[in-house]
This record gives structure tokens, sequence and C-alpha cells, in this order.
């Protein structure tokens, strides 16, 4: 059920954000999938899902994790050091990725990743690959937090914007300061009044675009609605559709 997990490497973000890598012999993986971590805390076990940041290939898996108050694994993952152990689950799952994506033919010129906090982590794994750049005209990612220091991996997608200039549009939301660079606008609102849409200058439509949301149920919540509205369907295996969801709790 577990493999052994090292601990080979650590970011911190800043004091309750952090990112792990981990050496784990686990199974092949898709970009957008996640693995559990798992330790036993006073004789529990107690085993919680993480998206993996990195691309497939190699032996190391990254997450990005924020230390929730009052949680049960996360402040213990915060305090791991570089050769610690812990336990991993051996195969990834999870059906937020590409894969599950209707192929072009089927609304799929523009691709719009919507993330909160750590959810920009499935996304990252996915720019980081060929398909997202292959497969569509334009990949919009938008990625809202609180404050300017929890951006995470902000130089690693300054980066892929200079490497893909004209393709990728990304949008910074800090909701709760000031920021250069960024809107102050929710995810939802921006949507809703359209001022994240022009400010990349595209639409969403269900003919054109393909929407992939992350992170805070409620944002996913309040974003899908908005979504619905626009004419977007939720994307099932059996009645393909626009809107592809991962909720973090
Ligand atoms: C498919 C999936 C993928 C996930 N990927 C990640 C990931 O990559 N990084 C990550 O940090 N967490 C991720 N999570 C959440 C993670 O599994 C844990 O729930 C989280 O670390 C809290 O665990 P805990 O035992 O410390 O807290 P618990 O005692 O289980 O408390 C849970 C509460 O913490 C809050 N919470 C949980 N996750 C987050 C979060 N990411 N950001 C803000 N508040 C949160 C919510 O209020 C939730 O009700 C994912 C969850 C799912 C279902
Ligand atoms: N980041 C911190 O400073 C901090 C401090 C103490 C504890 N924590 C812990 O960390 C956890 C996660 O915090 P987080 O900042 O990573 O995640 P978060 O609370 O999910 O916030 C991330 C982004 O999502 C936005 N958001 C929240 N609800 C939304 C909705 N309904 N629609 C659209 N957007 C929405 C937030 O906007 P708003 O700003 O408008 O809400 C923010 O921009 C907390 O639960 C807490 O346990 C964090």
């Amino acid at each position: 059920m577990w493999i052994e997990g090292e601990v080979v490497g650590r970011v911190d973000w800043n004091d309750k954000l952090f990112s792990l890598q981990i050496k784990a012999d686990i199974q092949p993986f898709i970009p957008g999938q996640f693995i559990k971590l798992s330790q036993v805390i006073d004789d529990k076990r107690v085993a919680r899902a993480y998206s993996i940041v990195n691309p497939p290939g190699g032996d190391i898996i990254e997450v990005l994790a924020v230390s929730v108050e009052d949680g049960q694994l996360s402040p213990n993952l915060q305090q791991l050091k570089v050769g610690d152990k812990l336990d991993v689950s051996p195969k990834a799952s999870g059906f937020m990725t590409l894969e599950e994506i209707p192929k072009a033919s089927f609304s799929g010129k523009h691709l719009w990743l919507l993330a909160t906090g750590t959810a920009v982590g499935p996304f990252i794994s996915m720019l980081e690959t060929h398909e997202p750049w292959n497969r569509f005209e334009t990949v919009v990612l938008v990625y809202g937090v609180r404050l300017a220091e929890d951006l995470a991996y902000k130089e690693q997608l300054l980066r892929l914007e200079q490497a893909y200039p004209t393709q990728f549009k990304l949008v910074f939301s800090v909701t709760r300061e000031d920021f250069p660079d960024a809107i102050q606008t929710r995810i939802s609102t921006g949507i809703q009044t359209g001022e994240i849409q022009e400010l990349v200058g595209i639409d969403i439509t269900p003919q054109d675009s393909q929407v992939m949301l992350c992170g805070n149920p409620e944002m996913i919540a309040d974003t899908n609605k908005i979504l619905l509205h626009l004419g977007l369907a939720k994307n099932l295996r059996r009645a393909p559709g626009q809107i592809t969801v991962e909720k973090y709790w």
C-alpha cells in the first residue's frame, strides 16, 4: 500500500507555504495527477492527497503544500527536513488531466487554467510538458492568492511566459494587497465581470474554450456557476463538455 519516500530537497516560499522534493519509486503519472503522502501520527495513519508539480520523468516528485492551521498532516510535512522519510502511495491518481479533455475538434482552441493557492501545482506539471503548447492556440493561467508572498513558482511561470510570449497568458490575482502586475479581483469576479477576458484578449465561449479549475471549493463553485451561465458544461466521459474541476477540500 505504501512505499518509502525520502525528502531530498525543500523550498520555503513563506512561513506557511513550502515545496518538498521527494525521491520515491512511484509508477508513471500523468500531469495533473496527485499522490498520497502519509505518516502514522499518534498510532493512527493519516494520508492526504498532494498534486505533483513536476512533469513526468525521473524518480523525484515535487509537491507544493500549505501548512493548514490545526491540520493533521500538513504541519508535520512542513517540519520534514532533507533526509527524512515518509510514506508515499505507489501510484498517482486523478482525472484532472489533459487526457480527459475532449480533443481539438471539440471546443479546444483556448485552454483556461484557473487555480487558487497550492492548486497551481498540477497546472505547472502540465505546462512543463509539450502537450498544452502543441494542442491549444492559447493557454491562460489565472493564479489566485491572498498575498504576493503566496505566489509560489512565480519566476518559473514568468520564464514560461517568456518561452511562449504570444501563446501563454499569465494572470496573477493577489486579492488582499495591491501588487503591481496582478489584478486584485478574485478569479470568479474577474471572469464574471469580464475583467480577466479583457486583460488576456480572448473570450470564454463553449465553442472555443476548455476550462480547468483547481483548488478552493468555493472558488470552484462560484466560478462554475458563472461558466454555466456562459454556456459551458461540465466535462464528463459520457458527455464531453468544457469544465473540468478538482476540489482540494
Ligand atoms: C485531489 C487533491 C489534491 C490535493 N493537492 C494538494 C496540494 O497539492 N497541496 C496542498 O497543500 N493540498 C492539497 N490537497 C489538500 C490536502 O490533501 C490536505 O487536505 C491538506 O494538506 C490539509 O491536510 P491536513 O491533514 O493538514 O488538514 P485537515 O485536518 O485534513 O484539514 C482540512 C482543511 O484544511 C483546509 N485545506 C486543505 N487543503 C488546503 C489547501 N491546499 N489550501 C488551503 N486550505 C486547505 C480546508 O479548510 C480543509 O477543510 C489536495 C486535496 C485533494 C483532494
Ligand atoms: N495565506 C495566508 O496568509 C494564511 C495565513 C494563515 C493561515 N493560512 C492557512 O492556509 C490556508 C490556505 O490559504 P490560501 O491563501 O492558500 O488559500 P485560499 O484561502 O483558498 O485563498 C487563495 C485565493 O482564493 C481566493 N478565494 C477564496 N474564496 C474564493 C471564492 N469563493 N471565489 C473566488 N476566489 C476565492 C482568495 O481570495 P480572498 O483573499 O478574497 O479570500 C485568494 O485569492 C487557509 O485555510 C489557512 O488555514 C494561510
